[in-house]
């Protein structure tokens, strides 16, 4: 398949990061294309663990092109930061990571906003990563944002940075009573980072659509997941980004009619990071259960992450959104102790079952969950190799998930190392 997009189907941190490598293998080039250092993409090689926040998950696999493509925010400290914590683990970059000259840059402003901004809200907050990443979009929606290509033009991002500067500091003055930022001190700071980055920095939209003309394999990673995209999640408690299939098209500067597939990515339960609506969250003894087998303490924030019951209308809702006719179900291990396990199958709002997922984040706090219990497996999957030897009520619970969710489940992950995957089934 040329041209195949991974998107994350319920709200991020499905394990991506694992299935990206994983299909990286098969691919020439791979391609991040929205969010920022938000994102935490575990990849696990011989017991080695890799988190990645910008680069592409295929950067492990030497010699394959990887692009941060112009729909990404990109703080360029933490791009640095990164390129130096691969090289020093001998992970050699050069000339196979491409940056948009189109992507927008996050600066101090933003991630003191976005930290502000949530003081300023208390409960009410979103919980996000509080790296910036909704300031430096909302920059780039209202025309007044910083991108890569203007850092490399001294006299334009002089102008720029200035102006972006005294207005933030209007508001972190007056509505948050913080001091502000010096001019002298950012574009100092700056000018080192355009310094290192420039020699990455192209034009990666015609190279993205060159490539696809020579039919070359490429493989668009999404990060976060379909209810932390702007329009389709539970807004507000969403990211500020496209992370649906989409957003592959706006995020690189291809047509829709240049991809071939898209795959999803789901965990065989639920998990979520930060505040909003979560109608499968355990509320008992589980929750502390499944988090500690499942690791479940986020890759970017170690914040613990929320866990819930497998959600299969979510799932479905996000297999239409995305049109997915295959998922990767990773994480089913975690799973392996526990004798009895739910799927959610519909949701009741105020006595009446839904037909429609709910329309706003309140209506969504009050589900209640329809749920059907299966039996668990009671052993250890994680050497397992080929479905076949699956004991018999993990394959009845993936053929469940895959039945409610109307995709073919076609990779199984048992493990976070590379070699616990089950394919092709
Ligand atoms: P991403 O953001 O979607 O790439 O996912 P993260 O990397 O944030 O979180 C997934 C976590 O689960 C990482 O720590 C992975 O190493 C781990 N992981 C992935 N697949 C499996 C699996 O099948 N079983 C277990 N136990 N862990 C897994
Ligand atoms: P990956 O790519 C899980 C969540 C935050 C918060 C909301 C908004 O690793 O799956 P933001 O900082 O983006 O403004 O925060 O989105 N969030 C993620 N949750 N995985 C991620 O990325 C996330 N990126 C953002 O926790 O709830
Ligand atoms: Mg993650």
């Amino acid at each position: 398949m040329p041209a195949t997009v991974i998107v994350g189907a319920q709200w991020g941190d499905e394990g991506k990061g694992k299935i990206i490598d994983l299909l990286a293998r098969d691919s020439d080039i791979i391609v991040r294309f929205q969010g920022g250092n938000n994102a935490g993409h575990t990849v696990v090689i011989d017991r080695s663990e890799f988190i990645l926040h910008l680069i592409p998950s295929g950067i492990l696999h030497k010699g394959k092109i990887c692009i941060i493509a112009n729909g990404v925010v990109v703080n360029p400290k933490a791009l640095l930061d990164e390129i130096d914590a691969l090289d020093k683990r001998g992970i050699d970059i050069d000339r196979r990571l491409f940056v948009s000259t189109s992507c927008h840059i996050i600066f101090p402003y933003h991630w003191k906003l976005d930290q502000l901004k949530e003081e300023k809200k208390g409960r009410g907050k979103i919980g996000t990563t509080k790296k910036g990443i909704g300031p430096c979009y909302a920059d780039k929606a209202a025309r007044s944002g910083i991108r890569l290509s203007d850092l490399l033009n001294d006299d334009i991002f002089k102008i720029k940075l200035k102006d972006n500067i005294d207005e933030k500091n209007e508001i972190l003055n007056k509505v948050y009573g913080f001091g502000g930022f010096s001019f002298d001190e950012v574009y100092a700071e700056y000018i080192g980072y355009r310094d290192r980055i420039k020699r990455y920095a192209t034009d990666t939209i015609s190279m993205i659509n060159e490539a696809l003309n020579e039919n070359r394999r490429l493989l668009f990673e999404g990060a976060q997941g379909t209810f932390l995209d702007v329009d389709f999640g539970t807004y507000p408690y969403v990211t500020s980004s496209n992370a649906t299939a989409g957003g592959a098209c706006i995020g690189c500067g291809i047509s829709p009619s240049r991809i071939d597939r898209v795959f999803g990515v789901v965990k065989a339960y639920t998990t979520r990071v930060g505040e909003g609506p979560f109608p499968t969250e355990f509320s008992d003894e589980l929750m502390s259960k499944v988090r500690n087998k499942g690791k479940e303490f986020g890759a970017t924030t170690g914040r613990p992450r929320r866990c819930g019951w497998f959600d299969a209308v979510l799932v479905r809702y996000a297999v239409m959104l995305n049109d997915l006719k295959e998922v990767a179900v990773t994480k089913l291990d975690v799973l392996d102790n526990l004798k009895n396990l739910k799927i959610c199958t519909g949701y009741e709002y105020k006595g009446k079952k839904l037909d429609a997922l709910p329309s706003s984040a309140e209506m969504f706090s009050e589900i209640k969950p329809i749920y059907e219990q299966l039996p668990g497996w009671m052993c250890n999957i994680e050497d397992i190799k080929n479905y076949k030897d699956l004991p018999e009520n993990a394959k009845r619970y993936l053929s469940r998930i895959s039945e409610l969710i109307n995709a073919k489940v076609s990779i199984v992950s048992v493990g976070s190392g590379r070699e616990q995957t089950i394919e092709s089934m």
